[in-house]
């Protein structure tokens, strides 16, 4: 099944980049002047979440579904990963909440900010799901689990 791991790599690989990228993208609007940059932001804002990551983040999570089925996989590892990605889903969501904030690139400029250290929360949970998954390190999960 080495197409659908590549699947999921290259989906995963979008997926994090669009959870670093935007909270980056939504904070720099705040101190935008020129109308046509402001607007240019936020067509770039909203294209980047509605078309770019979250497709992939559907994607990372089907085919990584798919690869618990195909591999049998099994584990703490695997909780665990699965725990830190619904914390993953849950920012991605709150990063449609704040593009929703910020409104559409057609309505007049609004008081939101969004803060910079937003992007350090998917850092720490993009690197944990990578340790994880990579060391696939034995939990005390598992000591729960073994017969
Ligand atoms: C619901 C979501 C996900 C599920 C069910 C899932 C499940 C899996 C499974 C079963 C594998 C194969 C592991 C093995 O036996 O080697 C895998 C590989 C992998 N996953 Fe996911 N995954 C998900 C999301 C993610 C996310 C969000 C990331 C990164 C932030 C990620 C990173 C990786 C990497 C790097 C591999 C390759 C590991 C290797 O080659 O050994 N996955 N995933």
């Amino acid at each position: 099944m080495a197409w659908l791991m590549g699947l999921h790599i290259a989906a995963l690989v979008v997926w994090c980049a669009g959870l670093l990228y935007l909270p980056g993208l939504y904070s720099v609007q705040t101190h935008l002047r020129q109308h046509t940059e402001f607007h240019r932001i936020r067509v770039m804002s909203r294209v980047a979440f509605v078309g770019i990551a979250s497709p992939a983040a559907v994607i990372a999570i089907i085919s990584g579904s798919a690869l618990v089925y195909t591999l049998d996989a099994s584990g703490g590892w695997l909780a665990a990963k699965l725990t830190v990605v619904a914390f993953m889903a849950i920012f991605h969501a709150y990063c449609g909440h704040m593009l929703a904030r910020l409104g559409h690139e057609s309505q007049q400029r609004r008081r939101y900010r969004v803060e910079p250290w937003l992007v350090i929360p998917p850092v720490l949970m993009i690197s944990l799901v990578l340790w994880l998954v990579l060391a696939k390190p034995v939990l005390f999960l598992d000591t729960w689990s073994a017969p």
